[in-house]
């Protein structure tokens, strides 16, 4: 007989209702007493574990070994009943089939474990509830990217993994050699013209320099792939492996480009909301309070949106002692983005109009001379979600802005090209998808985000 998953089981009951079926699954819980055994099953289709009924006087106790025993594989054929809670179904087992034993020191057992335990045993904690809810609202989440960029008529590109230049200028490029420790190697130059590609290669830190070109070719254009940063922030926002949404758009300026970031944000998170509600539910309970109405509130009112003036003016006035001073022309650190999303707006916020020294090479420059067109997106909880900026379109600003950096200049000759024929106004942003989950889930730390999560000091 055909395996029936036990997400469809649930959801299509009536089909199935009164009919002999067949499920597989691993045992959640288990129950056994003199006449009758109950074991829970999950197969990964959904959140809600399914019950088989076992009438003890139809096995013998041989057929039974094993099968009750947490995180044991097993498959389970019989009839479809109403179950005892409302709604639920169970399944009146004439048999049960031991697919894969689990011994008693099974890593999970049947307690709330915490989250930094479950992060040493990441081949299996997927197997718990917290897990299994976080992987499928990834999956929807991602799926829901592409279909707002696919509806909105966004090609679909992939841009390269090895990369030869520093898109964020920041140096923190995780180096790609095939070469060992050589000391004969007179200079830097003498040991990357011998390395793989003849010059030094890194790990993409963005997609966005080859967006770019894609998108002064095709109009709109998104990339949606892992990225790397040898970050040395230990927090629980920072990973060195993280994927990045980046959409590019041609002809678009700040105001065009803020209000994609909007829309997508609303657009995916009305999908987890009418797509996931079982795993919100969940997360609800566990993690956040108040979660599905936080995201309710996203999903349909407006964001707010301040000048990055302004956003000093009411740090500066705000009467909270800092550990960071604040000034005109500083970085904002995590406790000044927490004051402004957590107490002053208390919804997504987005901070424009940055000083230049503090943000990348490639933002437009505003006519003040001292800010540049960009914008971060902040939400309450998590921080900073998304870096967005108008991109400087003028060659001569352009190549002032990469000098003062004192950046390679050939590293950024094909880059520049794009601003020698047929330069346009152009815009994008990146969305870091495992912060988008952080703040969907009410998850508080990335590395539960991802399944192998890579931090400094750390590669499960
Ligand atoms: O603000 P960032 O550095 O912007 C860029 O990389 C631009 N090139 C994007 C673009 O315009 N196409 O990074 C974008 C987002 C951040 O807002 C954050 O959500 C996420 O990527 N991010 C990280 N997520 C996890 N771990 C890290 N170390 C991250 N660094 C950035
Ligand atoms: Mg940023």
């Amino acid at each position: 007989m055909k395996r029936i998953e036990l997400g469809e089981l649930t959801a299509q009951k009536e089909k199935y209702l009164g009919k002999e079926v067949t499920v597989c699954g691993w045992v959640r819980t288990s129950r056994d007493s003199k006449n009758v055994a109950f074991i829970e099953l999950n197969d990964g289709s959904s959140l809600k574990h399914t019950q088989a009924v076992l009438d003890k006087s139809k096995f013998t106790a041989d057929k039974l070994a094993g099968c009750l025993n947490l995180g044991a594989a097993v498959r389970v054929r019989g009839k479809l009943v109403e179950g005892m809670k409302a709604e639920a179904v169970e399944i009146a087992a004439d048999s049960v089939e031991l697919l894969g034993e689990c011994p008693l020191e099974y890593p999970l057992q049947k307690k709330r474990h915490t989250m930094e335990y479950l992060r040493t045993i990441p081949h299996l904690r997927v197997r718990s509830n917290t897990f299994n809810a976080m992987f499928r609202i990834r999956s929807e989440l991602s799926y829901a990217i592409h279909e707002f960029f696919h509806k909105n008529g966004f090609y679909y590109v992939h841009t390269p993994i090895i990369t030869g230049s520093d898109c964020e200028g920041a140096g923190e490029i995780f180096k790609v050699t095939t070469m060992g420790y050589a000391p004969a190697v007179k200079s830097e130059e003498e040991y990357y013209a011998s390395d793989f590609f003849g010059k030094q290669a890194g790990l993409t830190v963005s997609g966005q320099l080859e967006g770019e070109v894609m998108a002064t070719a095709m109009g709109k254009i998104y990339t949606f792939g892992p990225t790397f940063r040898a970050e040395n922030s230990n927090t629980t926002r920072h990973a060195a492996e993280f994927w990045q949404v980046e959409p590019e758009v041609a002809f678009a300026e700040i105001d065009d480009i803020i209000e994609i970031a909007t829309d997508m944000i609303k657009y995916i998170t009305r999908y987890v909301l009418d797509n996931c509600a079982d795993e919100l539910k969940f997360f609800e309970e566990r993690f956040e309070q108040g979660l599905t109405a936080k995201l309710r509130n996203v999903a349909e009112s407006e964001f707010a949106r301040v000048d990055y003036a302004e956003a000093i003016e009411l740090l500066l006035k705000s009467g909270k002692k800092f550990d960071y001073p604040v000034e005109w022309g500083c970085d904002l650190q995590t406790e000044h983005e927490r004051y402004l999303t957590d107490e002053v707006f208390c919804k997504p916020v987005f901070v424009v109009n940055y000083p230049k020294e503090i943000k990348s090479f490639y933002m437009k420059l505003n006519p003040d001379g001292k800010t540049v067109a960009a914008t971060d997106l902040l939400v309450p909880g998590v921080g900073e979600i998304i870096g967005c900026s108008e991109r400087e379109n003028d060659y001569k600003k352009l190549l002032k802005a990469i000098e003062v950096r004192g950046m390679k200049m050939s590293d950024y000759e094909q880059y520049l090209d794009l601003r020698k024929f047929g330069s346009v106004p152009h815009s994008g942003f990146g969305l870091g998808l495992e912060r988008m989950l952080m703040y969907v889930t009410g998850i508080g730390n990335i590395r539960d985000t991802q399944i192998y999560p890579r931090t400094k000091n750390y590669l499960a």
